[in-house]
């Protein structure tokens, strides 16, 4: 594997897999890595893709700054499991590098979904339009054929779809792949995050109570007694952001007597870590 921090090098290396016949395949990453990230890695592996892994903090996408400090960095760790894992390129730019300038934000409203008004857009104001601006940033740089990112950030997930789409529709971009990564989960439940290794033993029991509750929304035929039922099983330490029922199409909560597929999601503070979590449910319907 080769780590490459100017984009000039980066090009080359993608010009001579393409020249070699290979199809760019890339796995964007803020790094901390843990099994989910290997996954999607493990995804897009094949004999005909050179695959680009990147990792870069955006800070574009942090609306409180502790957090952006405070976010884990492991990189000689992550460059040897991705190396062990077949990753062919690295990506480690630096802020200079990927905003050369002053980055024109992308904002959700700007392609046109309302994906971004609820939930982790209401809880946290200018992340989606950093996201997406970061993500499109390095599409361009990348120029992927194919690029992976987990289900556990849901909305975040629909929203870059949305984008690409938009991006294809006008012309602005080339044919992509999105490919949709299941959240890998520890023994007892609990999504794999990179924020987890913020917490202690105590608190990692205390945020297994998250896939219990949303687990639990699963096979219901009421949607509000199914979030209550939800909320009490998470433990009282969480300070909870938001449980909600949504519909997978358009993020909008769903109503009393809706019925059919749903995602259930989770976003609340265990100690000063913010973790998020979301499950793929049915609702039967009264
Ligand atoms: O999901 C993440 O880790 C980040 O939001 C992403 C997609 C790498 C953009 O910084």
């Amino acid at each position: 594997m080769k780590q490459v921090t100017q984009v000039s090098q980066l090009k080359q290396e993608i010009a001579d897999a393409r020249a070699n016949g290979k199809r760019i395949a890339f796995v964007p990453t803020m790094g901390a890595l843990h099994d989910g990230h290997l996954s999607l890695v493990d995804q897009v592996r094949t004999e005909e893709n050179f695959v680009v892994a990147s990792i870069f903090v955006n800070p574009l996408q942090f609306n409180d700054p502790s957090d952006y400090e405070n976010y884990p960095q492991s990189l000689g760790v992550d460059a040897r499991l991705l190396s062990d894992r077949g990753v062919d390129v690295l990506f480690l730019p630096e802020p200079e590098t990927v905003y050369p300038e002053q980055p024109n934000l992308i904002t959700p409203e700007q392609i046109e979904t309302n994906v971004s008004l609820g939930l982790e857009g209401e809880h946290r104001p200018g992340h989606f339009s950093g996201v997406l601006t970061v993500v499109s940033r390095l599409f361009d740089l990348i120029t992927p054929d194919i690029a992976a990112f987990g289900k556990k950030d849901a909305q975040q997930l629909a929203l870059i779809r949305s984008l690409v789409s938009h991006q294809l529709a006008s012309g602005r971009r080339m044919p992509l792949k999105i490919i949709a990564g299941e959240t890998i989960r520890d023994d007892h439940g609990l999504a794999l995050s990179s924020r987890n290794a913020r917490l202690d033993s105590e608190q990692l029991e205390i945020a297994r109570t998250i896939n219990v509750a949303l687990a639990s929304c699963d096979g219901k035929a009421d949607v509000e007694a199914a979030i209550g039922e939800a909320k009490s099983l998470l433990s009282d330490e969480i300070k909870l952001d938001y449980l909600e029922i949504v519909d997978p199409a358009t993020f909008e909560p769903v109503s009393g007597d809706y019925e059919g597929s749903a995602i259930a999601l989770f976003a609340g503070y265990v100690g000063q870590v913010r973790l998020i979590d979301n499950r793929e449910i049915s609702i039967k319907g009264s």
